[in-house]
């Protein structure tokens, strides 16, 4: 079978999602959707589509499509995600959509809702732990190869000058972090305290510092910042995460690009350098992508797919403690 899919939303993300449709094999872009006219009669052409500048018109039409990308953004890139989603759900289509799922956690329940009373795939674009070196560095730890995880520690930043909102860093850029280090916590996290800091002559808290407990006993902090990343053009990375056991730890750079494990009581070190052939943050979104492909075309119960809406929700409530301990001066249950 191949799966026919459609995309609301034609800016820079959403053309990164019909480049890798256009791709894959088993997959047809039959339409795309733009209330900006110009940005859907130009990507209709370039993928040799069906183009439409409302959802009710693609919803209205005679095209037939299976699942739909919604690539929208609005306040601290998710505020637009909402509307399209709930029409989307409304009208029987399993959904693939940006994160932050929304940066409202009520529409983000509603989604979650709506998805699971209508039995639909939801799933959210969380691609930086779709990568084979981290894939590989999951096996190791349920392999047991690190023993007992005692911390994870993430670094992440981008240089991103936008100053429309005072959480915008938090909320639009963290949901990557939080969903990694959840991924290989295997656990929920239970309590947050965060420290912020505005950058050099910037309105919003564009830097934090979150300590973190996990339910299981682990700890572990985030530091992210939207005033970071150094040489030009992020030369020197985006994201490490650190993840230390009783036996070995691990450090996983770029989300794909070096992978080491160190053991505790031996000196050899095991290292990969863009293990299984990734090389490049921008390649997760194929990776990513396939993988909701995939459980679409073997037709996954809603409760099987990966990275989906309802943790992104998750991520996202993990944000607001964070930012609910910096407003209140408190460490927040979650
Ligand atoms: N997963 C990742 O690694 C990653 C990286 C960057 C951005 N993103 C996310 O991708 C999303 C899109 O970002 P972008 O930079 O492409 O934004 P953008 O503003 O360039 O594009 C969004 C488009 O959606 C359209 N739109 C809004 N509401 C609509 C609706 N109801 N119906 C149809 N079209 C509608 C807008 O007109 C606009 O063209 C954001 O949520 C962002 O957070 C994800």
């Amino acid at each position: 079978m191949s799966l026919k899919v459609a995309i609301v939303g034609m800016g820079n993300i959403g053309n990164v999602h019909a480049r890798v449709y256009s791709e894959l094999a088993d997959v047809e872009l039959v339409a795309v959707c733009d209330i900006i006219e110009e940005k859907s009669d130009k990507a209709a052409e370039a993928y040799g589509c069906q183009g439409f500048y409302s959802v009710e018109e693609m919803l209205n039409s005679n095209v037939e499509f299976d699942a739909v990308s919604v690539t929208t953004a609005g306040t601290e890139n998710g505020g637009d995600h909402h509307e399209p989603t709930i029409q989307l759900l409304n009208a029987g289509y399993p959904v693939l959509g940006e994160k932050p799922i929304s940066n409202e956690i009520s529409k983000a329940e509603e989604m979650v809702a709506l998805a699971k009373e209508k039995n639909l795939r939801y799933g959210v674009n969380l691609n930086h732990r779709f990568t084979p070196a981290a894939e590989l560095a999951k096996k190791w730890v349920d392999d047991g190869r690190l023993g007992e995880i005692n911390m994870i520690d993430m670094t992440m930043w981008i240089n991103n000058p936008n100053e429309s909102s005072p959480h915008f860093h938090m909320r639009a850029l963290h949901p990557h972090s939080f969903d990694v280090m959840r991924y290989f916590a295997q656990s929920e996290v239970a309590k947050v305290q965060a420290f912020f800091k505005k950058g050099k002559d910037r309105a919003i808290w564009s830097n934090v510092q979150v300590n973190l407990l996990y339910e299981n006993g682990i700890i572990g902090s985030l530091r992210g910042s939207y005033d970071a990343n150094f040489g030009a053009a992020g030369t020197y990375g985006l994201e490490t995460l650190d993840v230390v056991g009783s036996d070995g730890r691990f450090v996983l750079k770029d989300a794909c690009e070096d992978l080491t494990f160190y053991p505790r009581f031996d000196t050899e070190l095991e290292n990969h350098v863009n293990y299984g052939g990734m090389s490049h943050f921008s390649q997760t979104f194929k990776s990513r992508i396939s993988v909701w492909v995939e459980q679409n075309i073997a037709e996954v119960a809603p409760e099987g797919i990966d990275a989906s809406g309802e943790d992104a929700l998750t991520v996202q409530k993990i944000i607001e403690a964070c930012i609910e301990s910096w407003e209140t001066g408190k460490v927040i249950d979650l």
